[in-house]
């Protein structure tokens, strides 16, 4: 049966309505799914729950996913499985977090907007984000398709960021909200990374902008006016016309290509609802050892 793609936003943003991830796939299903990632930037799938080993099984048919998914080390048990990450706001118990846990704080900024590991030097390709718990109010989902918004850029905007690099890191995204509580290890292994600023997707041959609340500056410039920069352009990238809203309902499994989009949680009352959300993220082949560096 062919997958059926309804589009929800005029840019972006497909619903698979007749696919049941906890059932096999076969090739042909898989590759139109591939297709609809591609031309639409961000996929939504209804249906049941699914355990850890299906979601990261899904995911693996995409590419090898991370093998480190804590980037705190807090020496607490994980509350999920060690293929996932751990979207929740809920401790090793299953109990919802204090205000002051450390996760806590560190996840907040999963409201500011961004894409999926800009900060580690192998970049994410797909994440995959599944619903097991949904809060009754807030707590949605949004995205922004980096590819329109670079379209949009005056040519003159365009002309000059063709070549431009930017600096990431985990510590940028938090400091902005006054989290600095890494320990040296965690530091030590998120040292700052560079990525191009502009981005050709090896797919479509679309060019996108790559910025994400992990960006702190740009490479060769004054900080000011490379943190100038960054902001307006992620102010430029996340006009309502180039932004998606989703609203959870449990089972549901959402993909987005972080090499052409930004997303970031709407916020919620964490003390007193349960949101429980994991998930996979499959690493970008072009930055793994070995690949070539796609430069602008
Ligand atoms: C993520 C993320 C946003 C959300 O899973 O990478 O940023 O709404 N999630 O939980
Ligand atoms: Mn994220």
């Amino acid at each position: 049966m062919a997958v059926t793609v309804k589009q929800l936003h005029p840019l972006f943003v497909g619903e698979i309505q007749n696919v049941d991830l906890s059932q096999p796939m076969d090739d042909a299903a898989f590759a139109e799914i591939q297709d609809a990632i591609d031309t639409n930037a961000v996929l939504i799938f209804h249906g049941p729950t699914l355990d850890e080993d299906a979601q990261a099984t899904f995911a693996e048919r995409f590419g090898p996913l991370y093998a480190d998914n804590r980037l705190l080390k807090t020496g607490l048990k994980d509350r999920i499985g060690p293929k996932l990450v751990d979207i929740s706001n809920l401790n090793e118990n299953n109990e919802k977090m204090d205000r002051n846990d450390r996760r806590r704080m560190f996840g907040l900024a999963n409201q500011l907007w961004h894409t999926d590991a800009s900060f580690k030097k192998v970049t994410a390709k797909y994440s995959l984000l599944h619903a097991h718990t949904v809060v009754p109010e807030g707590g949605e989902t949004q995205f922004a398709d980096m590819r329109a918004a670079y379209d949009a850029l005056p040519q003159k905007m365009k002309d000059r960021i063709e070549g431009m690099v930017a600096e990431h890191c985990i510590a940028t995204s938090r400091a902005q909200l006054g989290f600095t509580e890494f320990s040296d290890a965690e530091r030590a292994a998120l040292p700052p990374v560079q990525h191009d600023l502009v981005r050709v997707h090896p797919v479509t041959g679309r060019k996108a902008l790559y910025l994400a609340s992990h960006a702190s500056h740009i490479v060769g410039m004054p900080l000011p006016e490379g943190r100038m920069l960054i902001r307006d352009l992620m102010e430029h990238a996340t006009q309502p016309q180039f932004v998606h809203t989703h609203t959870w309902q449990v089972g549901d499994l959402v993909i987005w290509d972080n090499r052409c989009t930004m997303h970031r949680a709407r916020p919620y009352d964490l003390d007193a609802y349960r949101r429980d959300m994991r998930r996979a993220t499959v690493m970008d082949p072009d930055y793994m050892e070995g690949a070539v560096q796609k430069t602008a």
